[in-house]
């Protein structure tokens, strides 16, 4: 019920200033955004965050782009929000996403695909733990 899942535009998506549409999608449909900030990620932070895809002919190509910019990295929570999440999303490659998705409607190239979330409730934790260290709870600061 508590389920969370981690969701990031990429810095294409930023840079064409999709952020807000993207994070009303989600808070449209009933999520609660946890957290949320601008990131720029290391190069460490991407190699821990992709380690399943570091031998892919792309992945030069996919670090490249992922350091690109800024990447607007947040956290939902709600009742299937890693499935849910990956439906709204699309399908990883965009000429695949089904029409109402995010990277149907706002993408062409898999290498370009705007946005990611995690794919499983472990790979969530994990993907949470790497872009928010001090834990979630923390990056909601009191400022004054
Ligand atoms: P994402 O959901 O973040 O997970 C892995 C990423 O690798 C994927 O989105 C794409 O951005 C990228 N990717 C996957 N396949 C390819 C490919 N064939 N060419 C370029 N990038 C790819």
């Amino acid at each position: 019920n508590l389920e969370r899942s981690f969701i990031a535009v990429k810095p294409d998506g930023v840079e064409r200033g999709l952020v807000g549409e993207i994070v009303r999608r989600f808070e449209t449909r009933g999520f609660k955004i946890l957290a949320l900030q601008l990131v720029q990620p290391s190069e460490e932070l991407l190699r821990e965050h992709y380690q399943d895809l570091a031998s892919k002919p792309f992945f030069p190509k996919l670090l490249a782009y992922m350091r690109s910019g800024p990447v607007a990295a947040f956290v939902i929570q709600g009742k299937g929000a890693v499935k849910i999440g990956r439906d709204m999303l699309g399908a990883t490659n965009p000429q695949d996403s089904a029409p109402g998705t995010i990277r149907a409607d706002f993408a062409l190239d898999i290498g370009k695909n705007v946005c990611h979330g995690s794919d499983s409730v472990e790979s969530a934790e994990r993907e949470i733990a790497l872009w928010f260290p001090a834990g979630v709870a923390s990056y909601t600061r009191a400022v004054d």
